[in-house]
């Protein structure tokens, strides 16, 4: 299948959606956005954020919704505090603040109605500008040697096209997820026929899960813009891609790392404590709670 769109540049702007309500965290996603809820020190989105960075796109856009200013104030400069810390001379911690809003060109774009991923992907449109560009669902948080949109525009960059993230999930989660089917060549790489958005199990083609990164083609747009409504009633981006393969390829790997779902509490919890253990200071703060209790 020869892509239409040749590419082999590689990928510098990210597009994050978060306008999610996070009605699966209530009550504390009522009043605080969920990407701003903390794993340990700071908050979920900055985990995004960093692996965006440091996969090369500091360009990065997120698409936000009415109760997400606070995402906003996060990343900007906070000139009063920077200020008082300076004049306190607490250097480190003035480092500390000010890498935050120093660290990426953020743009926001409001997805003004609550019609679904694909909706929100094609939001940023005129961001992309015609180029290829990565998807971080921030609620999905990974710990990985190299970060998994790295390892997404690694694929990109040697094969072109457009790439996702897969884990394999337990059969009896598929319909929480987007399925594909595919055939594995020699090296692992996964080239993708079909997809289905959050497919029964017994109409699921594999247990292979899309998980949340994406190289996405700027073919999407047109395809998204035709404005399909899927699974749940909303646009989807699954059923947008299902469309692209038709005509650009579509690679899937499965990412090296460990991820947590922080759109839960359990997942959002686990991954609190699997950064607490891998931190000098906190680890033997958790082992002490732990071993306290088995004590009662
Ligand atoms: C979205 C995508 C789905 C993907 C999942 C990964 O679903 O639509 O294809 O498998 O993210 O987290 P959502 O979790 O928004 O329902």
């Amino acid at each position: 299948m020869a892509s239409s769109i040749s590419t082999s540049a590689s990928v510098t702007k990210c597009l994050f959606p978060v306008a999610g309500l996070g009605t699966r965290f209530l009550p504390v996603t009522k009043e605080i956005a969920k990407e701003m809820l903390p794993l340990v020190n700071r908050p979920i989105i900055s985990y995004g954020v960093e692996e965006a960075v440091e996969s090369g796109c500091s360009n990065i856009i997120m698409i936000t919704g009415r109760t997400k200013r606070s995402i906003e104030d996060y990343f900007d400069t906070s000139f009063e505090l920077e200020t008082l810390l300076k004049t306190r001379r607490q250097t480190e911690l003035y480092d500390k603040i000010q890498k935050i809003s120093a660290m990426a060109n953020i743009l926001y774009a409001r997805q003004s109605k609550p019609l679904g991923l694909g909706h929100a992907v094609l939001c940023g449109e005129s961001f992309c500008q015609g180029e290829f560009f990565g998807v971080i669902l921030p609620d999905d948080v990974f710990v990985a040697d190299v970060a998994v949109m790295k390892q997404l525009i690694a694929v990109h960059e040697e094969r072109g096209g457009t790439v996702v993230a897969l884990e394999e999930v337990p059969r009896g989660e598929v319909s929480r997820y987007g399925i594909v089917r595919s055939e594995i060549d020699g090296n692992g790489i996964h080239r993708i026929l079909d997809m289905v958005e959050k497919p029964s199990l017994d109409t699921a083609p594999s247990n292979y899960a899309i998980m949340g990164r994406y190289v996405l083609s700027p073919s999407i747009f047109p395809l998204l813009a035709e404005g399909h409504v899927g699974a749940g009633g909303e646009i989807q981006l699954t059923d947008a891609m299902k469309r692209l393969l038709k005509t650009e390829p579509v690679w899937g790997i499965v990412y090296k790392g460990k991820r947590f779902d922080c759109g839960t509490q359990k997942g959002w919890l686990a991954a609190n404590i699997e950064l607490a253990l891998t931190d000098p200071e906190l680890r033997p703060v958790v082992l002490q709670v732990v071993e306290d209790h088995r004590n009662r």
